[in-house]
């Protein structure tokens, strides 16, 4: 069942952020500054990865979407797409054991019909495996764009009716119950590491009233620390959609 849109609906106030959503950037600068090629960057990023799924964990946070690789990261030079694939099936094929014991569920959003038979098979054992863990629900965005979800979310619903045809105005449930995260609470935190601010094609219709946090920090040196900077951040913000800060601080609001 598609959860309701916090457009539509208040989520309740949390501390802690139950989702958080990372544009991880910034290895390729962190290589740079070592005088290493590219890829020694994404190795270590993807060792992040790991601190910050831990990290993630220790601090009860529930739902963890990455961004691996976007639909415009294709325009990269061809050795390195190819490196960031063979990183991402290594990953594949050495941590998801290890993820499965500490109870986290890894789910792939993306077009995959564009990678790798090899990984696609990966991904749905990977899939298969974890599907009934509920310590932690890590999400990789991989071959993913906000638009390519939107699309395809919009066809998916067209489709699920008899003959496509539709009878009726579409509303903001029907979208979101074919989107990608469509079935889990819309982020509360996004954190960008790398310096840029902007949102290159990751969740457009989710982030509508997330929270944004972006840090300087490169994603290979992003810890624990760091994300609990992000949590300080986080817990400061007052989140309003729409009301006046004084109806927010109605107790139970
Ligand atoms: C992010 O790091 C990883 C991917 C996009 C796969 P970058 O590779 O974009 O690092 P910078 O931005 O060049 O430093
Ligand atoms: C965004 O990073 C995508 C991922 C982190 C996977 P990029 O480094 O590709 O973003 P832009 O193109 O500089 O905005
Ligand atoms: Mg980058």
């Amino acid at each position: 069942m598609a959860r309701l849109s916090s457009t539509q609906q208040i989520p309740p106030r949390r501390d802690m952020p139950r989702h958080v959503a990372v544009i991880m950037d910034g290895n390729g600068r962190w290589a740079r500054q070592r005088f290493l090629p590219r890829i020694a960057g994404h190795q270590r990023g993807s060792e992040a990865v790991r601190v910050f799924v831990e990290a993630a964990m220790q601090r009860g946070i529930a739902q963890v979407t990455l961004f691996a690789f976007s639909s415009e990261n294709w325009r990269r030079p061809a050795d390195e797409v190819s490196l960031l694939m063979s990183l991402f099936v290594h990953m594949l094929e050495k941590e998801v054991d290890r993820l499965h014991e500490v109870g986290v569920q890894l789910r792939v959003i993306g077009d995959r019909t564009a990678l790798s038979a090899s990984l696609q098979e990966l991904i749905e054992a990977a899939e298969q495996k974890t599907r009934g863990n509920l310590r932690l629900t890590l999400t990789l965005a991989v071959n993913y764009g906000g638009r390519w979800d939107l699309l395809q979310a919009v066809n998916a619903c067209i489709d699920s009716f008899p003959d496509r045809r539709i009878g009726r105005e579409l509303t903001e449930g029907d979208i979101m119950a074919h989107l990608s995260l469509g079935d889990i609470p819309e982020p509360d935190l996004f954190i960008r590491t790398g310096g840029e601010q902007r949102i290159s094609n990751f969740l457009l219709w989710q982030l509508a009233y997330t929270e944004l946090y972006f840090t300087a920090t490169l994603w290979p040196d992003f810890d624990g620390e760091a994300l609990d900077r992000a949590i300080e951040s986080y817990q400061t913000r007052e989140r309003r959609f729409g009301r006046t800060s004084e109806q927010c601080s109605v107790p139970g609001s």
